[in-house]
């Protein structure tokens, strides 16, 4: 943190006093939480108010001024976390202080947690108290993808985009960055001209005249649900309360694709309960996106190589809808918590997906759950066990180190497996009620654990089950459950062929997406003139499909392939399109193919387009220094 005016010299108690009256939050349900400096029996931040007066792509900078309502408990100090923010003033703003200028300073400092910022009430304060920073972003901030025009599908226009989760809202905004603290918001975004604005929050449906917007959260939400885009938008509605925001360019496509939105809705309440959020919109961004999907509440953000241009890849949209109970309603405490969002999330997934799609769509999506998940926890089991339990310890390290197919298809697999468990009917009552008893709280693991034991499984089904050993324990238990999906049958037998005599498989035309990346897996361990021979008869190499062809350019790598035009599409592929989950798996190919020269390469042109998130993990992974 820089202070432009630094107000405070030197020789302050840090300490501070209050008393644990009745807080917004339940102390009981709060742990500590390793990645935040907030300290929520102090004081929690209860309502939001943020004025972004400038957008500046020249500069690479937001200039705001975040007013922040706290509950306080007798609290001295208030503590945010911030990243880089250029704190210029800070303000006692409700009513009855009349804009007192207070005291602040910068606490604590880590390099994956940032810079405490502490603030001095004048003298103690209990109950409500409001406060406004002045502040600026840092052009490096974490959260802020700021893309330059010909990064956009349009060319023309550049486009800015925020990605919060886990601890990066606090990059952009200064406060509590805790997901188990909640708080409403409203914003105000001055946008340059003819560019329009969306957040996490009530959206214009058109380019504003003077490109002033302002949003409206009623419900509370988590710091890492803070959401922003600016770019050239439009707006095309899917249904009465959904639609797309997109680049004109791609509006078309979009719409299409995800044309069958309100029919996941009414599967999703029809499971557990009515959507709470009123619209359910998609923004789709620019292919540097990080991620497939983020559920900003009212707006989920998504990454453009989804649009396959058949629907096959909508699971995703299910995906991100899903969190709107899981996640959004209930929300893990900390990140330690992760599968409590994640797990839930994919078991909901599946369950919309067969809702809609059917039985044997949906055991397509687990058995493809399933092969990941064991690939991984045997990777893990060698390196790293203890990142294979679903109770995982991150203090110290970073929260994304807990984004892998451990929270997602380990936690599905176990909720997946209570169901077996209990029958359906039962599972169903019990997690409706869940979302219901539990919404807009946190959830621990301990929690859930508590709760499911006292609504749901006796002791004896918990121990038959090995509850602990699926919640505590490391690898992957051997009751974890596994599907044949009909939909592959087909599929192995084409596959065993093809690596038995060469045979081509036939009657292709009809397969999905998710068949032909069964049939990858099938083949694992192909050598190059099979994947040669294969890549003739179908031009995987060419496809269109992003799925497809990460798998493609994977197998065929890690057979030893060496083409020039295979080269030519991976590094297209790379430069162009930003989303971890593809880039991950093909740089990791080329180096384990003994090809780290391209690799490396490679990434010197595309980089400076990836996000910030990717940049870190494949920073890492291709040892550069960042
Ligand atoms: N909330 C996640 C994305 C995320 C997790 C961002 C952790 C930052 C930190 C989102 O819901 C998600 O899971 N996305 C997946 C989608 C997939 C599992 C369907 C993705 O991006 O691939
Ligand atoms: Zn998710």
């Amino acid at each position: 943190m820089r202070f432009t005016f630094f107000r405070v010299l030197a020789g302050f108690s840090l300490m501070s006093a209050c008393s644990l009256s009745e807080t917004a939050i339940d102390p009981a349900h709060m742990p500590l939480d390793p990645h935040s400096y907030a300290d929520p029996t102090e004081a929690v931040v209860t309502h939001l108010s943020l004025n972004i007066t400038s957008v500046d792509f020249d500069a690479h900078v937001l200039q705001a001024l975040a007013t922040l309502t706290f509950d306080c408990q007798k609290a001295d100090t208030l503590r945010l976390d911030t990243y880089g923010l250029d704190i210029q003033d800070v303000r006692a703003t409700g009513e009855g202080f009349g804009e007192a200028v207070l005291r602040f300073a910068a606490g604590r400092q880590d390099d994956i947690l940032g810079t405490e910022l502490l603030i001095f009430p004048e003298e103690p304060v209990t109950g409500s108290y409001t406060v406004t920073i002045w502040y600026k972003t840092s052009p490096d901030a974490k959260a802020l993808q700021w893309l330059r025009p010909e990064q956009t599908n349009g060319k023309t226009k550049p486009f800015l985009f925020t990605q919060s989760q886990a601890i990066l809202a606090r990059t952009w905004i200064p406060l509590q960055d805790s997901p188990g603290i909640r708080f409403t918001y409203e914003a105000r975004v001055q946008a340059p001209e003819g560019l329009m604005a969306v957040m996490s929050a009530s959206n214009p449906q058109a380019v504003s005249e003077d490109s002033r917007y302002y949003f409206e959260m009623k419900q509370p939400i988590p710091s890492y649900l803070m959401a922003l885009a600016v770019g050239d938008l439009r707006f095309q509605a899917t249904g009465p309360r959904t639609g797309v925001y997109a680049e004109s360019a791609i509006l078309e496509a979009s719409a299409w694709e995800f044309g069958e939105t309100e029919a996941l809705i009414q599967a999703a309440e029809a499971l557990y309960g009515p959507y709470q959020w009123e619209r359910y919109d998609l923004l789709v961004l620019p292919p540097s996106f990080p991620f497939g999907g983020m559920e900003n509440p009212r707006l989920t953000f998504l990454t453009p190589t989804v649009i396959a241009g058949d629907r096959s890849l909508v699971a995703l949209i299910a995906h991100e809808l899903a969190h709107s109970w899981s996640g959004n309603l209930v929300t893990n405490a900390t990140w330690n918590d992760f599968w409590i969002n994640e797990g839930f999330t994919v078991y909901f997934e599946n369950r919309i997906m067969e809702a809609v799609y059917g039985a044997d769509y949906a055991a397509m999506l687990q058995s493809l759950s399933h092969s990941d998940l064991t690939a991984e926890v045997a990777d893990f089991m060698e390196n790293a066990p203890d990142d294979t339990k679903l109770g995982i310890d991150l203090s110290g390290r970073n929260p994304d180190d807990g984004v892998t197919t451990i929270a997602y298809d380990k936690g599905f697999h176990f909720l997946r497996l209570i169901e077996y468990t209990v029958g359906r009917e039962a599972f169903d009552g019990f997690l409706k009620d869940y979302f219901a008893s539990y919404t807009f709280q946190s959830m621990t693991t301990e929690r859930f654990i508590a709760h499911l034991k006292v609504s749901l499984l006796s002791d004896a089904q918990w121990e038959g089950i090995g509850g602990d050993q699926w919640v505590y324990g490391t690898g992957l238990p051997a009751n974890c459950p596994v599907v044949e999906p009909a939909f592959f049958t087909a599929v192995d037998a084409e596959a065993a062929r093809f690596l038995s005599d060469g045979t081509l498989p036939t009657e292709t035309d009809t397969w999905n997406t998710h068949q032909w990346l069964r049939f990858f897996k099938a083949l694992d361990g192909l050598q190059d003139e099979s994947a040669h021979a294969l890549d003739k008869a179908f031009h995987f190499t060419q496809s269109r499909n992003s799925e497809i062809f990460t798998a493609w350019a994977v197998l065929a790598t890690q057979g030893g392939l060496v083409q020039t035009e295979l080269d030519a599409q991976i590094e297209r592929f790379l430069i162009r399109v930003g989303r971890r989950k593809f880039l991950s798996p093909i740089y990791q190919a080329l180096v384990e193919a003994d090809r780290k020269d391209l690799a490396i390469s490679i990434y010197q042109k595309a980089r400076p387009g990836y996000h910030a998130v990717a940049q870190e993990t494949l920073d890492k992974l291709l040892g550069v220094e960042g």
